[in-house]
């Protein structure tokens, strides 16, 4: 009984960066205002279909001002940055590199 208290709750901590959904978090937290509905914003704001690992490592770096250079200072201008949390960067990393990159997509950026 006891072990499978413990398995429960394994598995709800490991799965919590799986359970959230990137997309909306996306939303929620006002990135497709600067990277576009889809993350498709054109050149170097463009996020889609890059490699999830370096989309998390470079929010982050940019959340905790260890990297801020040139254009990143205007990322840092959105408060709600602050209260983003790793798992969720994860997610919202996740469903981006899911997606087409600007130069495959059949519809462009917007913004
Ligand atoms: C106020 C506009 C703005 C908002 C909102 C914003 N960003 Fe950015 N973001 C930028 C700018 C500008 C850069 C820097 C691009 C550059 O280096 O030229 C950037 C860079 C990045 C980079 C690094 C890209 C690279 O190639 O180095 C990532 C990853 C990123 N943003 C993710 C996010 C995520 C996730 C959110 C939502 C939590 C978000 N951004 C919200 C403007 C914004």
């Amino acid at each position: 009984m006891k072990f499978r208290l413990i398995l429960f709750f394994f598995l709800l901590y490991s799965s919590a960066a799986f359970a959230l959904d990137g997309q909306a978090l996306y939303f929620e937290y006002g990135c497709d205002g600067c990277h576009g509905d889809e993350g498709q914003a054109k050149e170097r704001v463009s996020l889609a279909g890059r490699p999830a690992s370096e989309l998390v490592e470079k929010t982050m770096l940019i959340q905790h001002d260890q990297n801020p250079k040139g254009a990143e200072l205007i990322m840092k201008e959105n408060p709600d940055l602050n209260r983003l949390e790793e798992a969720q960067a994860q997610a919202i990393a996740l469903w981006l590199s899911q997606l087409p990159t600007s130069k495959t997509a059949t519809k462009g950026a917007t913004r």
